[in-house]
């Protein structure tokens, strides 16, 4: 096999190992995927400025995410049914994150549950909040959590109900898969992932199954969140979430100055200019080119984190540079854990290093942290574009 020298490369792996299903799941932004296709672009669209002749020794990626050491500013975000692109697959991705030093978020719509991921795992990972109409139940998963050890919360604010995402629909998405013929017939084409999940009893949502009462078609994600998911959940509901929780609570969603003032009202300690990579509001803007109205609104109120469109540590670079503390990846890791497990999810941390520390090596900067909005060529209009 050719080395992996890109994120790309993971992906065309991925795709060809990993049930169509599954790749559609996480490939897909909601309705025309407008916002899906320009988280990715907009990046494209910021320049660097080189900077030559600059001691490049002794450089350092390192910073901190709310108060935690972090190898980049990289976190591995939390995605659901991940233990569907690969068996085991949040263990997995759990493993690789701590080897490198980066956190990792546990998603609730997980296939591993959080005691089993504790359990695999040497050092605290991250567990994300939905909130679902059963509040008992939300109480006992924010206590399992605490339990577990893990050292930040983050709860995801922009989906109380689903964007839709048409493949799902067509392929009937559920975990484990219904053995239609047609799925079966793609599946016996992906040998290596049939075989690893029949070696394996994960396949079904551990943080739910035997701990919610009265569930109905959880096989269904779509069916699931309308059935559970409190579509009531609202800015009042962050004081008994934070107070149950008590330590570090993180606001994912966020992609509007005012909403972004209201996040450092409720107390958070950090917020994440998110879309939910595309997959929520089609049409809304991308997070990169939210985030300088909001780091220059409440950046010195709250820490800033971003996601949606990472695909490169020069993207990486970019969203640091424009104000951000540190950022998600969610597909970038899924494409190497769908492809190679453990070690495809290393290698997409260490793709994105490398990228990182390069790009900013020829910026002239030894620091991530004093990268700035001067070491980039932002066009005209970025920002001010469109008008609210
Ligand atoms: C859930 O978070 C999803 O985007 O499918």
């Amino acid at each position: 096999m050719p080395p992996i020298t890109t994120i790309d490369d993971l992906k065309t792996i991925y795709k060809r190992r990993v049930p169509t299903m599954f790749y559609d799941y996480a490939e897909s932004g909601s309705w025309s995927e407008q916002t899906f296709r320009e988280n990715v672009s907009d990046f494209e669209k910021i320049r660097l400025r080189q900077k030559v002749a600059v001691d490049m020794t002794n450089r350092s990626t390192a910073t901190t995410m709310v108060g935690q050491d972090v190898a980049m500013p990289v976190a591995l975000a939390p995605v659901g049914l991940t233990g569907m692109q690969h068996p085991d697959g949040e263990i997995k991705a759990a493993r690789a994150a701590e080897k490198f030093g980066v956190p990792f978020t546990l998603s609730t719509m997980s296939i591993c549950s959080i005691e089993d991921v504790a359990a695999h795992t040497t050092k605290p990972f991250w567990f994300q909040l939905y909130v679902m109409k059963d509040r008992d139940f939300i109480e006992r998963l924010i206590d399992r959590a605490k339990a577990a050890g893990c050292s930040a919360l983050v709860l995801t604010f922009d989906l109380q109900i689903l964007g839709q995402r048409h493949k799902d629909i067509k392929n009937g998405l559920s975990a484990p898969p219904k053995l239609t013929i047609r799925n079966m017939i793609d599946i016996a084409q992906r040998q290596r992932w049939a075989w690893g999940m029949l070696g394996t009893k994960r396949h079904s949502f551990g943080n739910i199954v035997g701990h919610a009462k009265g569930v109905g078609d959880l096989s269904s994600l779509s069916s699931w969140t309308a059935e559970q998911f409190d579509p009531a959940l609202n800015w009042d509901d962050i004081a008994w979430i934070k107070e149950r929780w008590g330590g570090p609570l993180i606001l994912k969603g966020i992609l509007d100055v005012d909403d972004a003032r209201r996040s450092v009202d409720s107390g958070a300690d950090a917020l994440i200019v998110s879309n939910h990579g595309g997959r929520q509001l089609d049409g809304a803007l991308s997070s990169i080119r939210m985030l300088p109205d909001i780091v220059d609104a409440v950046g010195k109120d709250i820490e800033i984190h971003m996601d949606s469109g990472i695909r490169s540590g020069q993207d990486v670079l970019k969203a640091v540079a424009l104000g951000a503390k540190s950022t998600y990846i969610g597909r970038s890791f899924i494409y190497g854990l769908g492809a190679m497990g453990e070690k495809g999810v290393t290698a997409a941390l260490n793709v994105i290093h490398k990228e990182l520390d390069t790009t900013m090596a020829l910026c002239g900067e030894r620091l991530i942290t004093n990268m700035s909005r001067d070491n980039l060529l932002i066009p005209k209009g970025f920002r001010d574009e469109f008008t609210d």
